[in-house]
């Protein structure tokens, strides 16, 4: 089988997963009868291309090194907007790895939904589209007959959606308590080692872990859009990260992080959904959390969450120590669940 795809977004996360591709082609070849071709990569300002062929995935990676751009790809390169590309290119699946935008989960959303009216499927690791529209593109891949995947929206590729999907049938999630933000937990972890915020901010981006705007992640609104893509997909909210009572990890000095070691505690940043007066209530907050915690030894890039379930009691997944693979690796799980579910004629 042949799988068309188009690559919409395409930082670290895209062309780690296109490296993945190269590496896992052979595999793909033999043990899934599968040969996957790019058709089409959109950048946001380093140049597009589009194409009726395979696209030179290692050629791609080469020119973007060292900030190189596809500007002057050959024939390929085409100065269309993501949109235009999407709606051109003769992709079988669309993948959205653009930035997050925290104000509407736009242009994101506006990219899916063209995509789903071409009849592509879709893979997301964007948390913006699942945090602020998740039933209606839902609802509107279930109409058309597409599939619709998102594992990377939270914890990379960690199983957590499909995990719950494919291995909990019938249990109820009743709540989720989470340390889903990386950034947050690596910096408080440099603090309690007596650096300054402002140091530990740049560690992580060097680390190429903090979003492109790292207030996104210091101020809380990265942990608030995971936990409410958590929630409207596992506990059927509906609802947008704007609706998070959020408190992020700005206000907290080397002085707070110290006191708290000192009394044999560790600050995190939690995130946290759970029933209250017939709403679903989402929290982003620092607490203090004592050796007792399941969350006590998730140090540095590291995360977790706890799914408070009605059958199982509680469930806690850990990721340890991810890289740039991890996300990736949700983009390519996802693209070998949703063949299967083609093969198998599954929504
Ligand atoms: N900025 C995010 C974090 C990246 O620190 O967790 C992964 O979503």
């Amino acid at each position: 089988m042949i799988l068309r795809v188009a690559i919409i977004g395409f930082g670290n996360v895209g062309q780690e997963f296109a490296r993945l591709l190269l590496s896992k082609r052979d595999w793909l070849l033999k043990k899934k009868g599968l040969d996957v071709e790019v058709l089409a990569i959109a950048t946001r300002s380093r140049g597009s291309l589009i194409s009726k062929n395979a696209i030179d995935l290692g050629n791609v990676l080469e020119r973007l090194k060292d900030g190189g751009t596809l500007t002057d790809f050959g024939p390929e390169t085409t100065k269309e907007m993501p949109i235009g590309i999407i709606q051109k290119c003769d992709a079988d699946l669309m993948i959205e790895l653009t930035t997050l935008n925290i104000e509407n989960g736009k242009p994101a959303i506006e990219h899916i939904k063209a995509a789903i009216d071409c009849g592509m499927d879709v893979i997301t690791a964007n948390k913006g589209p699942i945090a602020f529209a998740y039933h209606e593109l839902r609802d509107m891949a279930r109409s058309r007959g597409v599939h619709l995947r998102f594992e990377g929206t939270v914890m990379d590729g960690t199983p957590i959606f499909n995990l719950v999907e494919k291995t909990l049938p019938g249990c109820e999630i009743l709540g989720l308590e989470g340390i889903l933000n990386s950034t947050s937990n690596f910096v408080l972890d440099q603090m309690s080692g007596g650096r300054s915020m402002k140091e530990a901010v740049a560690e992580a981006q060097r680390k190429g872990i903090a979003e492109a705007d790292p207030s996104l992640d210091i101020d809380g609104w990265d942990a608030a859009a995971k936990i409410t893509a958590l929630a409207n997909v596992l506990m059927g909210a509906d609802t947008t990260p704007r609706a998070v009572d959020r408190k992020g990890v700005g206000e907290i000095t080397v002085a707070d992080v110290e006191v708290a070691n000192a009394q044999g505690k560790k600050i995190k940043l939690i995130a946290s959904a759970g029933w209250e007066d017939g709403k679903v209530k989402l929290k982003v907050e620092p607490l203090r959390i004592g050796s007792e915690h399941p969350f006590w030894s998730v140090d540095g890039t590291s995360s977790a969450l706890t799914l408070k379930t009605d059958l199982m009691g509680d469930l806690t997944i850990f990721e340890r120590g991810p890289g740039i693979t991890q996300t990736a690796y949700a983009v390519f799980s996802d693209l070998l669940l949703t063949v299967e579910s083609i093969r198998n004629g599954t929504l």
